[in-house]
């Protein structure tokens, strides 16, 4: 709790020293990018605190990567071979762009102690469950073989440990007699497009 005070301290000084500027940030995806999208697009609201300067991906492959040609933003593709490696290229990357947010949006890759580290409380993900509950791969198969009621995405800090770190918001959907992975995946996804942008708001005490 203290260092989750000590975080948003940190970030409430960042939007502070940088006036009506907003912070520079990097979203990394390995897939899709539909939260990319969502987030490219509240980037842009006037209201928005954020700026998004940088996407990284893991996979040259991924859909997502469509979106920087389509809004124009950077983008940086690391093949992970010796993840040591790659991560400080990463982070040379992002530290000469002055990257200050990072948000991961179905970013398949762990990062280390060390990446999160640098970026101490300025990483956050979107998890496709109510965590603490279904942590890791295959959550909405989990939460049916499970008979939960409810299911729904949590956006959290990152912290060393997966999928653990504080939660600043949660959105619960709810699961219906003849719900399948497929229509929880599709209902939570919706939710989860809505939660990224207002939790970035709640960081920075909109
Ligand atoms: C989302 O469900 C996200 O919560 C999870 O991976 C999925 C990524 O979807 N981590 P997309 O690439 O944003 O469409």
């Amino acid at each position: 709790m203290e260092k989750f005070r000590k975080e948003k301290i940190e970030l409430d000084l960042m939007v502070k020293s940088t006036g009506s500027k907003k912070i520079k940030t990097a979203v990394f995806i390995s897939g899709t990018g539909s939260n990319l999208k969502s987030l490219i697009k509240f980037s842009r609201l006037k209201k928005s605190p954020v700026s998004i300067e940088m996407i990284v991906s893991d996979n040259r492959k991924a859909k997502g990567l469509n979106f920087a040609k389509i809004f124009k933003i950077k983008k940086k593709i690391f093949s992970y071979k010796q993840k040591k490696f790659v991560e400080k290229k990463i982070i040379f990357e992002l530290k000469k762009k002055k990257i200050k947010l990072i948000c991961l949006a179905g970013f398949m890759r762990i990062l280390s102690k060390f990446f999160i580290n640098n970026f101490e409380g300025k990483i956050l993900n979107i998890h496709p469950s109510l965590l603490p509950k279904f942590k890791g791969l295959n959550t909405h198969e989990r939460a049916l073989r499970n008979k939960e009621k409810y299911s729904g995405c949590t956006v959290h800090l990152v912290s060393a440990k997966l999928d653990s770190g504080k939660i600043i918001l949660q959105k619960k959907v709810r699961i219906n007699k003849q719900e399948t992975a497929k229509s929880l995946a599709k209902k939570v996804l919706a939710q989860e497009h809505k939660l990224y942008p207002r939790a970035i708001l709640k960081i920075f005490n909109l």
